[in-house]
């Protein structure tokens, strides 16, 4: 607290008032300072929580995607609701949903990313979408693609697009006709 004080006193001189509040602030807590009782644990992330996929979905992918995966055409989310599947109908599609930012740069590990990716896939939210002959991605797949994420999204997703419309699928994902 010494140390603060002049710390306060000679910058307060230079007329800074803010800069010595903030070097101040920094030394809270206090190292007599201890957690309320109950609280005395950190908060465990969700990686290290290893929740059940739909748990992990909804802290990480949820806030865009929303809770349904019906996706945000304001924000260009795509709509993996009843759509997401038909990514496995084409070439390099596979690949795409493991290279996608959202899902490479999440905070979770191979396995239990391979998990998530696997639930979107088959657990409601690709609905019709499904391809019947599923292959659920495993951790060293995941490992694999994720390590070599996409370098220019929105061509590689349209490229897919394109061959979607190929084998006649109705591109249904929430966003096209935007400008
Ligand atoms: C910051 C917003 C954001 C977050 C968080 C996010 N995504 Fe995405 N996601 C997008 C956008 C935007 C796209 C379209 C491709 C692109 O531009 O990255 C996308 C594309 C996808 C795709 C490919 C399907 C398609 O239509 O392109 C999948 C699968 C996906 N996300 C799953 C996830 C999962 C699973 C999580 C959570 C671990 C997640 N996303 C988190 C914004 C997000």
């Amino acid at each position: 607290m010494a140390g603060c004080a002049v710390i306060a006193r000679t910058t307060l001189a230079a007329g800074a008032l803010l800069v010595a509040a903030a070097v101040c602030a920094q030394s809270l807590p206090g190292p007599n300072n201890r957690p309320a009782p109950g609280n005395e644990n950190l908060a465990a992330t969700a990686r290290d929580a290893n929740y059940q996929p739909q748990v992990n979905y909804q802290l990480e992918c949820s806030g865009c995607h929303l809770v349904d995966g019906e996706g945000a055409r304001a924000n260009d989310v795509p709509r993996m609701k009843g759509f997401v599947g038909h990514f496995l109908d084409v070439e390099g599609g596979r690949e795409f949903l493991a290279r996608v930012p959202g899902v490479s740069q999440s905070s979770f590990n191979d396995a239990q990313l391979a998990a998530l990716l696997n639930w979107v896939l088959t657990g409601g939210m690709a609905g019709a979408s499904a391809p019947h002959d599923f292959k659920p991605y495993s951790a060293s797949e995941v490992g694999r693609l994720r390590a070599e994420p996409l370098k220019e999204i929105a061509g590689a997703r349209n490229a897919l697009l394109e061959r979607m419309r190929d084998k006649d699928i109705a591109i249904e994902d929430g966003l096209a006709g935007r400008p």
